[in-house]
């Protein structure tokens, strides 16, 4: 498969020039240039995947508590910025392939509910993404949800999400048939770096918010860096590269 990973993702939808994890967030990445958004997937109450990044409602919206004890007729009715509502991952899906954007699906559960939310993002994610020239990256730090999106959406490409890179990184990634690595920009040793180049495996670095931290990633071999400073890095508007990960 074929997935043109492009050198610059908006992070959380519209990083910070909009409401994060947003249908707003996501169109305003597009009408800048950009080709790929990231989002955060967690499951409410009812067990419907929603784009939300903290496992309570306080910092982003206008409802309180657990994410995951709020039931669709409460979170739907919540301001997360701007009057944007908590978009349905289904929503977040169609505007994608609406705008023609590549999607980074970070599945990420509340803790205690992780194979509940990548069974539900999974299996979600198959039936939307049906018939799509081109495929999501599903990435989370929990292994477990990228095990299970591995059975039950094997056809989805997966990539590994670190902070810290563990040294048995490229053995997760056979294991997960994961055909990339995300990880936070500031712990990425040469080391790494040059086994995953090693390795045929593009590097993706977050959350990289200056010019010079993202010629520097570059320059040392990252692929793609995510960005919530949308206004630094468009417009974009060809592919990085064509890279074909996967089977
Ligand atoms: O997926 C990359 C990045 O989004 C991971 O960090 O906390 O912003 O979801 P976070
Ligand atoms: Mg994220």
């Amino acid at each position: 498969m074929t997935f043109p990973l492009p050198r610059w993702i908006a992070h959380r939808g519209g990083g910070s020039l909009a409401p994060e994890n947003t249908l707003a967030g996501i169109r305003l990445a597009a009408a800048m240039g950009f080709m790929a958004v990231e989002f955060d997937v967690m499951l409410s109450a009812d067990g419907t995947p929603v784009l939300i990044h903290d496992e309570t409602l306080e910092r982003t919206t206008t409802g309180q508590g657990p994410v995951s004890a709020t039931p669709d007729a409460v979170l739907f009715r919540l301001d997360a910025g701007g009057g944007e509502p908590v978009p349905r991952y289904a929503d977040a899906v169609a505007l994608c392939r609406q705008l023609g954007l590549l999607a980074n699906v970070e599945i990420k559960p509340a803790s205690g509910f992780e194979r509940e939310t990548a069974e539900a993002v999974a299996r979600l994610s198959g039936e939307l993404w049906q018939g799509a020239g081109v495929q999501p990256l599903i990435s989370s730090f929990s292994l477990e949800a990228l095990e299970i999106a591995r059975d039950l959406a094997p056809q989805i490409p997966r990539g590994l999400l670190y902070e810290q890179v563990p040294a048995d990184w490229w053995s997760v990634a056979r294991r997960l048939g994961a055909v990339t690595m995300h990880c936070a920009a500031d712990r990425l040793p040469t080391e790494v770096l040059a086994e995953a180049r090693a390795h045929g495996i593009p590097v993706l670095c977050y959350t990289v918010n200056t010019a010079q931290d993202a010629e520097s990633l570059f320059d040392r071999g990252v692929s793609a860096i995510f960005t919530d400073r949308l206004d630094l890095f468009a417009p974009e508007t060809t592919p990085y590269k064509g890279l074909h990960l996967g089977g």
